[in-house]
């Protein structure tokens, strides 16, 4: 996977906003508890660490990893919580020396070739009965109603360039049955998403960065000829849309999974 340059560390800020209520209602459910040691995998710029961190207390500890070191210097700018810390470090080779009692993660395992060998490993970190959480995309179950060309078609690009790179965008859908293969203990799972429209929704935006985020991608691999998106109006254009026509936009469906380890 390819390092995370400024602009896509401003686009997981952007996505912390969008999804962090759910992420925190899927740690809670997952059994975060006060005083735990949890492990926040694939962490980017933070936003999970900084939703655990909160959910543990001051007496619990969280530990952000990531590969990218640029990702892990922005976290640690963001850092403004005793209990937290970042270390820069490949997930799927990660060495603790103290036991944790959970491993999180979000839209991590959706860019791993093999997401059971990793959650393997990481298992062999928790304490016993430790948990794992995790929270996945499903691309497939965005879109607007009715039906708006824009907002359909800036979806497109999005899961096409994801499937072209390798990425899965479809990953929250399999991640309950991907937990299990991993070893964890009755697994259970929910959805959510965002239900947005209106001029002040954080839709647009996050449609874009998602966008800019995949655009050299979308071009190289031939989902988009270069400059067709037009990216620097394309938030405009779809607010005025979804505006115009009253619609409904259903953002990506997030997929919340945990479980046990035995
Ligand atoms: C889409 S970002 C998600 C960031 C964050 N979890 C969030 O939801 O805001 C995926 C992150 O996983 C990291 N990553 C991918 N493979 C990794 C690995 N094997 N070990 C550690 N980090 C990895 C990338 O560097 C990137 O920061």
């Amino acid at each position: 996977m390819r390092s995370y340059p400024e602009m896509e560390l401003d686009r997981l800020l952007s996505r912390g906003r969008f999804v962090g209520d759910l992420t925190e209602q899927v740690l809670g459910l997952a059994g975060l508890q006060p005083g735990m040691r949890v492990l926040d995998v694939g962490c980017g710029s933070g936003d999970v660490a900084f939703v655990a961190a909160r959910l543990v207390g001051p007496d619990g500890t969280v530990i952000g990893v990531d590969r990218d070191p640029a990702a892990i210097a922005r976290a640690r700018q963001r850092a403004s919580l005793d209990n937290v810390r970042f270390l820069a470090a490949d997930a799927a080779g990660l060495d603790l020396d103290v036991p944790i009692d959970a491993v999180v993660g979000r839209q991590f395992l959706m860019h791993l070739a093999d997401p059971e060998a990793v959650l393997r490993h990481l298992r062999g970190l928790l304490a016993p009965g430790g948990l794992m959480a995790f929270h996945e995309p499903d691309w497939t179950g965005a879109g607007a109603h009715p039906q708006c060309p824009l907002v359909e078609l800036t979806l497109d690009r999005i899961r096409e360039t994801l499937r072209r790179t390798g990425a899965d965008p479809r990953a929250g859908l399999r991640l309950r049955r991907t937990l299990g293969d991993a070893g964890l203990a009755h697994p259970r799972a929910i959805l959510g998403a965002r239900v947005e429209g209106g001029p002040d929704s954080l839709v647009y935006a996050e449609l874009v960065a998602t966008t800019r985020d995949l655009l050299g991608d979308m071009e190289r691999t031939g989902v988009a000829a270069p400059g067709e998106v037009a990216v620097e109006t394309l938030a405009a254009r779809l607010r005025a849309e979804v505006v115009s026509t009253g619609a409904t936009v259903t953002s990506a469906h997030f997929i919340g999974a945990w479980g046990n380890s035995t």
